[in-house]
């Protein structure tokens, strides 16, 4: 599909410094939309200046919720080149989304062609390294009235913006506090599926765990309430008894592609990495006993977090020394030597804008 261009061309006013872009402050110029109907399907693609949406108040998405996201990275290279990391994986995530919240699927090619023209356009916005340009795909529900029903109208975007690191450090750790009032998704729900409902069902206990000094929330699973999901915004790695181990994606979590990729660098540097169910008690009983060495929360936007703290109710458990655990230290050093082309690329996950 041809997409047509009528960005605008602005440079930032001053270098971009990743130690002053906290995330999701920051937006780039230009915008990519294309809409979709029933008659046409996808069209329109184009790139605009960023700027307000028109919407009207009765558009479903504003009632219903009807919506689902994205975000991923581009990252700038030694020769002053700029790539993304797995933008296939993403585009494949969002179609799983879309399927899950009955929305149509966006051709892989176009959403990948998208991503990459609008990157070009804005690759001034690309930070040096540690920074990085993060990308937002979205897709929203567009056709206008009430009454619950699947839209027969969409609006397909993504914006950009330059970002520094997630949390205030990039290797400083985090405190997570362990939900045990509320639930994230249940089975046959849609934690699987990156869709703004599942943050807003999260904010309260986001809220909570912020009176309480932690930065996120660790969900269990809704129905024994004793298995670990994920954090917020992170899947999260232990590190029991020298392996690596992760809960699987059984569909009540998001299955996050900087989980996979550490899946993969965990085989490849050797490190044993399993995926099964991690009861609570054995993580709380393996750093009391030091079986349990090391959690680490990894995303897109968090790359490799370590965990300093656990807060269960007022009892508070040390991970380790509260600081980046030798096996944390390796994965963030190896997954962002291949983002940043400082080592090679032997898995193809790099794609040059
Ligand atoms: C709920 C949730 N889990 C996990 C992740 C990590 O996924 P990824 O590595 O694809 O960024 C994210 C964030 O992007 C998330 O929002």
């Amino acid at each position: 599909m041809e997409i047509l261009d009528r960005s605008v061309a602005r440079a930032p006013q001053a270098p971009l410094d990743p130690v002053k872009l906290p995330f999701g402050r920051t937006f780039s110029p230009n915008m990519f939309m294309a809409e979709w109907d029933e008659e046409r399907g996808w069209r329109d693609a184009r790139i605009v200046p960023y700027g307000p949406l028109q919407l009207a108040p009765s558009a479903m998405v504003l009632h219903y919720g009807q919506e689902i996201f994205e975000g991923l990275k581009a990252f700038r290279q030694p020769g002053g080149g700029v790539k993304l990391f797995r933008p296939d994986r993403n585009a494949a995530r969002l179609n799983a989304s879309a399927r899950r919240i009955s929305m149509p699927e966006i051709p892989v090619e176009l959403q990948l062609e998208a991503m990459k023209r609008l990157v070009a356009v804005d690759r001034a916005w690309v930070p040096p390294a540690p920074g990085s340009l993060y990308l937002r795909p979205a897709m929203i529900a567009t056709e206008e009235g009430l009454g619950v029903h699947s839209s027969r109208r969409f609006l397909y975007f993504i914006i950009t913006g330059p970002t520094g690191s997630y949390f205030a450090n990039g290797t400083g750790t985090v405190r997570i506090m362990v939900a045990r009032d509320w639930v994230r998704a249940a089975p046959g729900g849609t934690g699987a599926a990156k869709t703004g409902g599942n943050y807003a069902a999260s904010l309260l206990a986001g809220a909570v765990a912020k009176q309480k000094g932690c930065d996120q929330v660790l969900w269990l699973d809704a129905v024994e309430r004793r298995h670990v999901e994920e954090v917020g915004a992170m899947n999260l790695v232990f590190v029991l008894d020298g392996v690596v181990t992760t809960p699987p994606t059984s569909g009540t979590i998001l299955a996050g592609i900087t989980r996979e990729s550490i899946g993969v660098l965990c085989h490849e540097i050797g490190l044993p990495f399993v995926e099964r169910a991690i009861h609570i008690e054995e993580v709380f009983q393996g750093l009391a006993s030091g079986d349990c060495s090391e959690i680490f929360g990894c995303g897109t936007a968090a790359v490799v977090s370590p965990v300093g703290e656990l807060v269960d109710g007022d009892t508070v458990y040390k991970v380790g020394n509260a600081a980046e655990g030798p096996v944390a230290k390796r994965l963030r050093e190896a997954l962002t030597a291949l983002q940043f082309g400082t080592a090679p690329d032997t898995h193809g996950w790099m794609v040059e804008v």
